[in-house]
């Protein structure tokens, strides 16, 4: 794919780039997107009655088991390239902000740090009472575990249907969108609030507005570039392209 050149000199010049990233970013090291209706988990699990604070309430077992699965299926894959030109990209420029809506760690695990983490990491745990991260918990056999502080069931550190996002991280993002010069929407439907509102804030703070997408999105008609394609191509391409110029 060739890169547009004014988008490269956008790029080349600018000082502080955020980007926004869902499932399409991971869709090649093999976790499936949500809305993908032949192999995204929700073709197989209605995702609304298991990741709800009312589902957990109901049947914490299934709750639990359903993301113990989860966290296998990640812990098995590895990032791929668009993972690791994001890390790359982070010492590219003054200042670089990676926010993520992806509760895999894999962008972590590509070496970027610093991450935004909008809906929360599925390789933490947290207690469902008291809030409170758990790293450690006595080997019984309650499924799920309990909490060695208060005696509450433990669950994922992940945003569910009906919960609030992380006020810090949210408020980070919003900041980040509004002062940075590019602003790149990668692989994300662009339909979940409020992540999705965080080009459209890009866009009118006047930064340059960047989609990389197969597939179009409520963003396209709006972005200033559209790459069209796999981001695990696309963004080794940006970065060369920028690398050269
Ligand atoms: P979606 O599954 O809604 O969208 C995935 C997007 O990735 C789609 O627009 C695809 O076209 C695109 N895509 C697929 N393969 C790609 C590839 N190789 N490269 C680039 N793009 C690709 O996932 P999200 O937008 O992340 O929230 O969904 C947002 C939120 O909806 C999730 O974080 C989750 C869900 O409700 C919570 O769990 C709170």
């Amino acid at each position: 794919m060739r890169i547009p050149a004014a988008l490269i000199e956008k790029l080349a010049k600018a000082r502080h780039v955020a980007v926004l990233t869902g499932a399409g970013v991971s869709a090649e090291s093999g976790v499936p997107t949500f809305r993908d209706a032949q192999t995204g988990l929700w073709a197989n699990f209605k995702p609304e009655e298991l990741a709800t604070p009312h589902a957990f309430h109901r049947n914490p077992k299934l709750v639990w088991e359903w993301y113990a699965w989860r966290r296998e299926t990640v812990g098995k894959v590895s990032p791929n390239p668009a993972h690791h030109v994001l890390a790359a990209m982070q010492s590219r420029f003054t200042r670089f902000t990676l926010i993520t809506q992806n509760v895999d760690g894999l962008h972590q695990r590509a070496g970027s740090h610093d991450v935004i983490e909008l809906h929360g990491n599925i390789t933490r745990t947290k207690c469902f009472k008291e809030g409170t991260v758990i790293t450690e918990w006595p080997d019984t056999r309650d499924v799920p575990p309990r909490c060695p502080r208060c005696g509450g069931l433990l669950r994922p550190d992940v945003v569910w249907f009906e919960e609030s996002l992380p006020e810090q991280a949210i408020t980070d993002a919003f900041a980040a969108s509004r002062t940075c010069d590019l602003f790149l929407s990668v692989g994300t439907s662009t339909v979940v609030y409020p992540a999705a509102s965080l080009p459209f804030e890009a866009l009118e703070a006047g930064a340059t507005v960047v989609e990389i997408n197969p597939q179009p999105t409520p963003l396209t008609a709006q972005a200033h570039f559209v790459l069209e394609g796999a981001a695990g191509v696309v963004l080794p391409n940006l970065l060369a392209s920028v690398n050269v110029a």
